[in-house]
């Protein structure tokens, strides 16, 4: 059980604060119709695949990622996906006589201080690291598509195949769920992958051959699984005249015979790129009206996907393309990004993320091994970094902990259209009001040290049905942060994870509110409110 400590003027003194007066938000008290149902995995992490052993281990699992991991199992009991490939996955061939994998990696730059590997061959045990991870955990792994080498993406499926049969793999129930077949394929004339005339039809035609031949030669026509992944593009023409869900359906993808094992149409995104080095303003990541945006763009290629009866993920996302801006997305406000941008994109039909990661990334959740050199521009550290969390992780802690156990919580936004840093979400277990989170983005920085911190005041008008009762109690859990670039000290309900295992540390601590009162919620905070 949580140990309960009331302790919220202690903490209204230690922060200077400027309280508006409280504005009522309406909570209906019964789910909504039509409010989905949202995956326990909603955050699921996509891995850069060239330095895949040191993320999982390799004689051993890597303990500390492993822990990671089982910490939002534990909270709503069910492992995040995790997604193997991208870049490097249309870099890499296959020679059976490499145990692991061999890299060749570019050198650092300030701007890219850890270079994902151009160059990248694989041999079998390199899949057969997968059982490292954690009990059913769910995999999908990417193959070569972009060097149009036929053999390297038919024994990459090929040694994935034999690898998720083996008794390592399937006595720890580890699924094989999808196999990608080539990464950002819309990119591929860009990046001098295809030539010029590349489009979506040329994409079509090669991708069935490809995936023709994955399927044919592993037999997946008469598996459960793997299935097939289809899109993986970068970005969305959002109508059927560039690369979109809506080109490869009219061009018949789903009417090939790999096609018909697609399954789940993945997209990538990030809000923007540090790909040339320009900086960029943490609040303008946090905001809330760019968020809703961002993905709002989304909903008619969501809306024509469920329309064929498939799933829809962002399979590749994360704050800033080419691993993120120094100080932006390495940050506890990113960390209130990435948890307003996942709710957000459950309410509009998505059913996972999967964050990008990387040995070293800025943006990453998880560093899951000793680094030696910046995440920021390359220099070497003076002491090495222990495997450590970025403020990013909690976003990932506080989805599973407010979607639950359940296995069947809805969620639905509550709409708060006249405050333009505050967003909130309500959770519902078989029905029933149980949760909300809200999210102030309005960004406290550093440079703000001693002066006034903005606090919001806000009170829930509970509505819907008589019948249905209204809560009696709130208990509220607040994510600390100091200051939104920081990176890192935050903790939730008192208790951290930036511990040397990975395992959370300390007593819980909560407040305990009527149903009646009002919650304040400071600029750059997350506050979850369990309603009783
Ligand atoms: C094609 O792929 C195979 C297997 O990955 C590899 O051995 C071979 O070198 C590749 N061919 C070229 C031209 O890269
Ligand atoms: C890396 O692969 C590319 C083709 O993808 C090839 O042209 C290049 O020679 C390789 N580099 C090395 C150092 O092997
Ligand atoms: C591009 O490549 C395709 C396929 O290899 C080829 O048929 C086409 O002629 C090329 N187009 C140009 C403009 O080079
Ligand atoms: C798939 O491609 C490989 C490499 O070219 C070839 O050896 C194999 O026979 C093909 N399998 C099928 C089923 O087409
Ligand atoms: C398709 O979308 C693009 C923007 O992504 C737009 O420029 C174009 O006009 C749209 N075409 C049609 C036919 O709607
Ligand atoms: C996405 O968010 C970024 C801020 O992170 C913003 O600069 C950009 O304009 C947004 N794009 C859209 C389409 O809303
Ligand atoms: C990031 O923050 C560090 C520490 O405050 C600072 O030294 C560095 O100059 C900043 N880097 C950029 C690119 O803003
Ligand atoms: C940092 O150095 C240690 C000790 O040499 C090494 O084990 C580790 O892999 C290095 N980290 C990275 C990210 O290369
Ligand atoms: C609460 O919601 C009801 C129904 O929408 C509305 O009539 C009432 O004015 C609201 N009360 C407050 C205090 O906002
Ligand atoms: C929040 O963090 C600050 C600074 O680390 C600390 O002084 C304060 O007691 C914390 N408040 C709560 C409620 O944990």
């Amino acid at each position: 059980m949580f140990s309960l400590i009331i302790a919220p003027l202690v903490y209204l003194a230690v922060h200077q604060t400027t309280s508006a007066s409280a504005f009522y938000v309406p909570v209906p008290v019964v789910a909504p119709a039509g409010a989905p149902i949202i995956s326990p995995s909603l955050i699921s992490f996509s891995i850069e695949q060239d330095r895949w052993p040191e993320w999982v281990g390799t004689t051993t699992p890597n303990q500390y990622f492993y822990n990671l991991l089982d910490n939002l199992n534990i909270l709503s009991g069910s492992y995040p996906w995790i997604r193997i490939g991208a870049n490097s996955e249309d870099h890499t061939k296959y020679d059976p006589s490499v145990e692991y994998n061999v890299d060749i990696t570019p050198a650092v730059t300030p701007t890219v201080p850890y270079p994902e590997a151009t160059n990248i061959t694989v041999g079998p045990a390199y899949y057969t690291l997968a059982a490292n991870l954690p009990p059913s955990t769910h995999v999908w792994w990417g193959v070569n598509l972009g060097q149009y080498n036929l053999s390297s993406a038919y024994y990459e499926s090929m040694a994935m195949m034999s690898a998720f049969a083996s008794p390592a793999i399937t006595s720890k129930g580890i699924t094989l769920d999808f196999i990608e077949v080539g990464n950002e394929a819309d990119l591929y004339s860009s990046n001098g992958a295809r030539n010029s005339s590349w489009n979506p039809a040329e994409y079509v035609s090669e991708w069935t051959q490809f995936a023709g031949n994955v399927s044919a030669a592993n037999n997946l026509y008469s598996l459960t699984n793997p299935k097939l992944i289809g899109g993986a593009f970068a970005n969305s023409a959002y109508n059927a005249s560039g690369f979109s869900p809506e080109a490869i359906f009219d061009l018949g993808i789903l009417d090939t015979a790999p096609g018909s094992l697609i399954r789940t149409i993945s997209q990538h995104h990030y809000s923007g790129s540090f790909c040339a080095g320009s900086a960029s303003a943490l609040q303008d990541l946090m905001d809330k009206a760019t968020i809703r945006s961002n993905l709002s763009a989304f909903i008619g290629d969501i809306e024509t996907v469920k329309g064929y009866g498939l799933d829809y993920v962002f399979g590749e996302t994360n704050s800033y393309a080419c691993h993120g801006a120094p100080n932006v997305s390495n940050t506890a406000g990113a960390a209130l990004w990435a948890l307003d941008y996942s709710l957000y994109a459950g309410t509009i039909g998505a059913s996972r993320l999967f964050f990008h990661e990387g040995i070293g990334y800025k943006y990453n959740f998880i560093q899951p091994v000793t680094l030696n050199t910046s995440i920021l521009d390359g220099t070497p550290l003076a002491t090495p970094l222990p495997p450590h969390i970025q403020p990013q992780y909690y976003s990932a802690v506080i989805a599973a902990e407010a979607i639950g156990r359940s296995g069947n919580t809805q969620m639905v936004e509550i709409s708060i259209p006249d405050q333009p840093y505050l967003a909130g979400y309500t959770f519902y277990v078989d029905g029933a009001l149980e949760r909300a989170i809200l999210i102030n983005s309005e960004s406290y920085i550093s440079t703000e040290a001693g002066t006034p911190r903005t606090e919001l005041s806000v009170s829930f008008n509970f509505t819907g049905p008589a019948t249905a009762g209204r809560p009696s109690f709130m208990d509220i859990k607040r994510l600390n942060i100091t200051y939104a670039d920081d990176t890192s000290g935050v903790t939730w309900g008192g208790q951290t994870y930036e511990t040397p295992d990975g395992r959370v540390s300390g007593p819980v601590s909560l407040e305990t509110l009527t149903a009646g009162q009002a919650v304040s919620i400071q600029e750059t905070e997350v506050v979850m409110v369990s309603f009783r």
